[in-house]
């Protein structure tokens, strides 16, 4: 089910939580396990058996947490992994990553790493950083809200989509509620100068969220590829559920479609798709 014909896709992985020691459990799953389950899963065969395109994604977007507290080895690995999408590659880093080995393995790459900005046909995708170095919480900052301010000033009619890691506003999960975006007041007011932003990407909340501004802008959180936190719980604790992955469809017009993906070794489980975002005009 496509809202538009030829729609540019994207595939949204977030917070996967990798160590270079492929045998690390965290909280009893294995990282890069699931991570081949999802590299598997959107592979071209199988999404030709689900009757998707088999071309590459127009985009990946990565919403953090690439490492769990680890460094460049893992970024490089990661990298020779995604390399098999054969997608270009968004990644903003989370308040587990580790600033300069980020900077080190992706700066400097086009093809697969951190791409500030990335102009997608007639839409745009800008990636932020929230990370607060040795902070779980995550803001944005004066100077960086200020840039984002004129970049969004610069293409007005241009659709837009903003990529960061920490949540802007609450999900309804109490305790990483207390952890989200804390300049995210400022982040949804500029939002609110620019109607050309459609939706905003993130993670950290290692659950399915999709909210919607009175404003009409999708706030899309993916599921994460290493575990998933209990949606709505008061303290720490986990949900069984497999890796997710977030698909999006970006039509010419503005109009934007998503669902969510669970992901165990077999393929996607389509059974269970939430096409729970309308058209947004
Ligand atoms: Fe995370």
């Amino acid at each position: 089910m496509t809202v538009c014909e030829e729609p540019l896709r994207i595939l949204h992985l977030s917070d996967l939580h990798l160590r270079s020691d492929r045998h690390w459990l965290y909280h009893g799953v294995h990282p890069w396990e699931r991570l081949t389950d999802v590299l598997v899963g959107v592979d071209p065969d199988c999404l030709s058996a689900q009757g998707l395109p088999r071309a590459p994604f127009d985009l990946t977007v990565i919403t953090g947490d690439i490492t769990h507290d680890e460094g460049a080895a893992v970024y490089e690995e990661l990298a020779a992994e995604l390399a098999t999408l054969q997608s270009p590659v968004l990644i903003v880093p989370g308040n587990h990553d580790d600033p300069a080995a980020f900077l080190a393995a992706f700066g400097g790459r086009t093809q697969v790493g951190f791409i500030r900005e990335q102009q997608l046909g007639s839409w745009r995708v800008i990636g932020l950083n929230s990370q607060v170095p040795g902070e779980v919480a995550g803001r944005l900052g004066e100077s960086q809200l200020n840039w984002l301010d004129e970049r969004l000033q610069a293409e007005r009619d241009r659709p837009t989509l903003i990529a960061l890691h920490h949540a802007p506003v609450s999900v309804g999960t109490p305790w990483l509620d207390r952890q989200q975006l804390e300049d995210g007041g400022a982040f949804m007011a500029c939002l609110g100068r620019h109607p050309q932003v459609r939706g905003v990407l993130f993670g950290h909340v290692h659950q399915e969220y999709a909210g919607r501004t009175e404003d009409g802008v999708w706030l899309l959180a993916a599921p994460a590829v290493s575990i998933q936190f209990k949606s709505g719980s008061s303290l720490f604790a986990v949900d069984p559920s497999p890796p997710g992955v977030r698909w999006i469809e970006l039509c010419a017009d503005g109009r934007l479609r998503s669902e969510v993906w669970w992901l165990e070794g077999r393929g996607p489980n389509r059974a269970d798709l939430t096409w729970s975002e309308g058209e947004n005009s």
